[in-house]
């Protein structure tokens, strides 16, 4: 186990309590951004990193909380076996945030480490939210309970916190669109801001749960990326989003040692279907010729669940 704490440099500290979080912020008025993970960091999340620490400026405070949210993890799930490794976690960030070149410096970075009590204090919270219509299609349709869970967590967080910002990772697109939802509807005073998809140099979209899988698995799972790319090419040729849709499909559903789950064609904000395939939310009997769609898949690769998704302009 490497969860431990480890040292940080000065400007740097690690929280596990509200109280020493609450301590770490007590009259810190600087412009504050918060990065929300459940760590095993990788390039992706650093991007966030350096993204918050670009809202901020250099006399800025980024906020980077480590949390294995288990109410996110339904019965069943990888919570026990996601990775934990908070050491090298917090000297990535550390990097990160050197200041060196071409890396930002910021005035603080505080990383928030908590244990499940330290969120939850009275165990399970009784008082719940709602992530209304939108979580119930895609990852939503096979993880019921998760965006729910999401949203519980990152309301927490945010009042905690108090950040001007809140980096989102493009990766989890119906996360984002979700977060985003729950900022405007509850009329939470922070800004959501996206970054863009990381990937490793043949294509796939890095992840902490790329590292479930083996060599053989790693490569299959490169269908994904490239059933975007087909989707993409689909685009530019004139197709519209059934177009789009059937293109990526075609790819995924011949590729070898792959369980396709879903690909869909979706309104980026909405989550409603542009394709045609009757995902279940209202609002998705045209078919897009136009305007810019998310094409979202989602695969297993052995045990492994992958996502990746691809904002698609239909010209
Ligand atoms: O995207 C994630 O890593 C998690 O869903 C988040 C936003 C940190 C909430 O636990």
């Amino acid at each position: 186990m490497t969860d431990t704490a480890p040292a940080l440099r000065p400007g740097a500290l690690l929280a596990r309590t509200r109280q020493e979080l609450a301590a770490a912020l007590d009259g810190d008025t600087a412009p504050r951004a918060v990065v929300m993970t459940m760590g095993a960091l990788h390039d992706g999340h650093f991007d966030l990193v350096a993204e918050a620490a670009r809202r901020v400026g250099p006399g800025g405070t980024v906020v980077v909380t480590i949390f294995v949210n288990p109410l996110q993890f339904a019965a069943g799930e990888d919570l026990e076996a996601y990775p934990r490794t908070l050491a090298a976690d917090v000297d990535g960030l550390v990097r990160v945030l050197s200041g060196g070149p071409g890396r930002p410096r910021v005035g603080r970075l505080v990383v928030f480490a908590p244990a499940p009590q330290a969120v939850y204090p009275d165990g399970e919270p009784g008082v719940r939210l709602d992530a209304g219509p939108m979580a119930t299609v895609l990852e939503g349709a096979v993880r019921p309970t998760h965006f729910a869970g999401v949203l519980q967590v990152v309301l927490t967080l945010m009042h905690l916190i108090g950040p001007r910002w809140a980096v989102f990772g493009r990766k989890d697109a119906q996360q984002l669109a979700i977060v985003s939802a729950m900022v405007r509807d509850l009329a939470v005073p922070v800004e959501v801001v996206p970054v863009d998809i990381r990937r490793e140099p043949d294509g796939l979209a890095m992840s902490s749960r790329n590292s479930y899988l083996s060599p053989e698995q790693r490569a299959r799972a490169l269908a994904l990326s490239r059933a975007l790319e087909a989707g993409r090419a689909a685009a530019a040729a004139g197709a519209d989003a059934a177009g789009v849709r059937r293109a990526a499909a075609e790819l995924l559903d011949a590729a070898p040692g792959v369980e396709v789950d879903y690909v869909a064609v979706v309104d980026p904000l909405t989550f409603v279907e542009r394709a045609g395939a009757g995902l279940g939310l209202p609002g998705a009997d045209g078919v897009a010729a136009a305007g810019e769609v998310l094409l979202a898949v989602a695969a297993r690769v052995g045990p492994t669940r992958l996502i990746d998704n691809a904002l698609i302009d239909l010209g």
